[in-house]
């Protein structure tokens, strides 16, 4: 069977819930690991508090933000980006008794990401994973999405090569021109990869038009929710793609993905084109895959996966999750070698 991380376990950590751009000047209703805010800005600073105003229980999504505070739609209590209340109209003098407060939880900004956490206590975001938006060695886009899967099956599909032959079939590889390809995975204490090493050009349109001679491909996987895909040439990275990935609830998530390009290869401007061309085709395509996958787990009651050696990524995955499953994860640190037919 199919191990899922519960959303409860995953509530300690940091996880991106929309990105700066869109706290604008209206609230934003986002669903987390199941619980349902409502984010905002207050006085410049990124703000999430539970989407339950405390009065009548309203959603405050569904209210306005006035002077930095959110205004409950309902009877216009307001509150500030920590949740204290700061005023009930009709009701003069301070707003004091601690019920009439909303639940804050943990919010963050870096990088134009908005991070929440709904743990108690503190804890540091996460290491950066992707290249800082003010690298200059790189031109860097970010790109928000969903998908209808679970986060283990949404991990997986970003880091797994096999299904590119045929979920992406003649845009990333070709089924008809496999390769010999030495697979090298390995697993430390922060995180798990895969490198794929290549020597040639992936027999798929982007990579020939886009790439030339591929030298390595590597998946990597850091916990609790990113995962990143590199390409490499000869001379260095071509292409890094980091996305985090976010549970809304048990079938949905959000994905926001940093794409990442060496600045001289083209202009930024006929980049951003092409890989909204291409990213968004190669995108729709894991969607819809996913989606697919996602209902008939549900018309099955649930799922029942069989694996192979070529699985490379989510006993690992499973690992950092703190779950065991169809796979039972390997010890500690890990490294191992083998082929496969790319
Ligand atoms: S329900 Fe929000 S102010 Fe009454
Ligand atoms: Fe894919």
């Amino acid at each position: 069977m199919s191990a899922v991380p519960t959303l409860e376990s995953l509530r300690e950590q940091w996880w991106v819930a929309g990105t700066s751009a869109e706290l604008g000047r209206r609230p934003v209703a986002r669903t987390i690991l199941g619980v349902p805010l409502v984010l905002f800005r207050a006085e410049s600073k990124a703000a999430a508090l539970l989407d339950r105003c405390p009065h009548r229980n309203a959603p405050l999504s569904a209210g306005r933000i006035v002077d930095g505070l959110i205004e409950c739609s309902y009877h216009g209590w307001a509150f500030d980006g920590g949740g204290k209340c700061r005023r009930i109209p009709g009701m003069p003098g301070a707003c004091e008794h601690r019920h009439q407060h909303a639940a804050a939880v943990g919010v963050a900004e870096r990088d134009g990401l908005v991070w929440v956490r709904l743990g108690e206590g503190e804890r540091d975001l996460p290491p950066r994973r992707h290249v800082a938006p003010d690298d200059r060695r790189f031109d860097t886009i970010l790109w928000p999405a969903t998908a209808d899967c679970a986060l283990i099956d949404g991990l997986e599909n970003l880091l797994d090569a096999c299904h590119s032959h045929f979920a992406h079939a003649g845009l990333v590889r070709r089924a008809a021109k496999r390769r010999t390809v030495e697979v090298t995975v390995r697993r430390t204490a922060e995180m798990a990869e895969a490198v794929y090493r290549e020597d040639g050009v992936p027999d798929g349109l982007i990579p020939r038009l886009l790439e030339g001679t591929r030298a390595t491909s590597i998946g990597r996987f850091f916990p609790p929710g990113t995962a990143q895909l590199e390409y490499a040439g000869p001379k260095g990275t071509r292409f890094l793609l980091t996305s985090h990935f976010t549970p809304c609830d048990e079938r949905r998530v959000l994905i926001h993905s940093c794409i990442s390009t060496p600045r001289k290869l083209a202009p930024a401007w006929l980049k951003r084109l092409a890989l909204r061309f291409v990213f968004g085709r190669v995108l729709r395509q894991d969607q819809d895959v996913l989606r697919k996958q996602q209902a008939n787990i549900d018309r099955f009651g649930g799922a029942k996966f069989t694996s192979t050696p070529l699985d490379v990524m989510r006993p690992h995955i499973l690992y950092f999750l703190g779950r065991t499953g169809e796979n039972s994860p390997p010890a500690s640190n890990y490294e191992a070698k083998l082929t496969m037919e790319l």
